[in-house]
């Protein structure tokens, strides 16, 4: 019998409620039963609330919760919550914000809590003229925008400023308003995007101009987080001295600012530390995500979003500049409850002291991850999780994981193959 190719045009699949979907899924995907009761299990995230803030949900994907310690910001000790996947990366924070504790943390700053919709107007005539018949209107503008969000108002946030940009495209030419607006507390998508959508009929009457897209822009570059930090040689120390590691560092900075293979590495590991603050508090990692690289390209060319330098004393300073679009207001943020408790334990009262700390910890993340490739290489501090993952997948259990992880380790060769080699000889003894 020729096997009937499976269809995955599933009628009314979003109408479902979860367990019908997972038994769709499971008839669909060929999955056993304690696959469909692990798909159950929706952790820390209530099934129903799981199910509103998505479509088609089948269950939740955990993924372990760290706290970094040892971090001093702007005077401040703060415990960092952070969720990754990704072995190594609280450590490098620890690591980081311990070796310049005592010289003060990491001090910060944010250019403001400014977003920027932008109004997309083409075909039209007299483009220039009509740039200037929208930054006429601005006192319109600011009503359209502002009736948009009282509550917003209420707070102190709300339109700010309106600019206007004559954009030549492929397509020709393009009129581009920019609205910016200040959204406080809200990561602030929501509320830019309505104003957008509700200023672009107008948009069209001053321009003559057919609008498309009415949406924000994720190179939140009037958003900044800014952090800087000191670290001391005698802090710094290891293999060759102090000296020795700030140059490495200095020069891996230097590498990553001349080269686009090498900054796209080097900010990922800014990353690294930012995405996982940024995803335990509920706040959209993508939009960070594509803030920090649009940014990293501002200038035509991808670089690095740090920089290294040595003080006059011969200490080593280090710097970040990103954009970041984070909020404490909205979406998963308010609604799941492990964000919550995220936003309690890194004790942000506000969206501007978040995305303070979430710079610090990506120049955190950096300097580690820069020392660390200077000096010895990363894999040294990567074995020993990374040996327990791959003793896992091997198929150790309970006590097993930990003696089969050293003996990779001890053996220098942290492969599943010998993983299983190793096992074998254990269950056999
Ligand atoms: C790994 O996830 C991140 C690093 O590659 C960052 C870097 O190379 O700077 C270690």
């Amino acid at each position: 019998m020729p096997n009937t190719p499976r269809n995955s045009r599933i009628s009314g699949f979003h109408r479902m409620s979860p367990q019908e979907r997972r038994d769709t899924v499971a008839g669909f995907a060929g999955l056993d039963a304690a696959a469909v009761e692990r798909l159950a299990d929706t952790g820390n995230l209530d099934a129903g609330l799981a199910d509103r803030l998505i479509e088609n949900v089948v269950g939740t994907m955990n993924i372990p919760l760290g706290v970094a310690t040892n971090m001093k910001v702007d005077g401040e000790d703060v415990l960092i919550p952070m969720a990754t996947e990704e072995s190594s990366v609280v450590a490098a924070v620890c690591n980081a914000g311990r070796q310049c504790y005592e010289t003060g943390g990491f001090t910060t700053s944010l250019s403001g809590t400014l977003m920027i919709a932008q109004i997309q107007a083409v075909g039209v005539a007299d483009p220039h003229a009509a740039r200037l018949r929208i930054l006429d209107r601005r006192d319109a503008i600011r009503e359209v925008c502002d009736g948009c969000d009282p509550i917003l108002l209420g707070l102190g946030g709300g339109f700010r400023d309106v600019e206007v940009r004559v954009l030549e495209t492929a397509g020709g030419t393009m009129l581009i308003t920019h609205l910016i607006v200040d959204t406080r507390d809200a990561m602030g998508a929501n509320a830019v995007n309505t104003m957008a959508e509700k200023l672009a009929p107008r948009i069209e009457e001053w321009t003559g101009g057919r609008v498309y897209l009415r949406i924000l822009s994720n190179l939140a570059d009037r958003r900044l987080a800014r952090a800087h930090a000191v670290w001391h040689l005698d802090a710094i120390g290891g293999q060759g001295g102090g000296e020795a590691v700030r140059d490495g560092i200095v020069s891996a900075y230097q590498f990553a600012a001349a080269d686009p293979y090498r900054a796209a590495t080097h900010n990922k590991g800014i990353m690294n530390g930012v995405s996982a603050v940024v995803l335990a508090t509920g706040n959209d990692t993508r939009a960070v995500e594509a803030g920090a690289h649009a940014y990293a390209a501002r200038n035509g060319s991808y670089s690095s979003l740090t920089r290294y330098e040595v003080t006059k004393d011969g200490h080593l300073s280090g710097s970040i500049e990103l954009p970041m679009a984070v909020g404490l207001i909205g979406g998963a943020t308010k609604l799941h409850p492990t964000a919550q408790t995220c936003l309690k334990i890194v004790g942000a009262t506000s969206a501007e002291r978040l995305a303070r700390v979430i710079a610090a910890v990506g120049l955190a993340q950096n300097f580690s991850a820069l020392k660390a490739l200077a000096t010895t290489g990363i894999q040294k501090g990567h074995m020993a999780l990374h040996a327990q993952n791959i003793a896992m997948m091997a198929g150790a259990v309970g006590e097993e994981i930990e003696r089969v992880a050293r003996a990779l380790v001890e053996r220098g060769t942290v492969r599943i193959d010998v993983a299983q080699a190793v096992l074998g000889e254990l269950r056999g003894a």
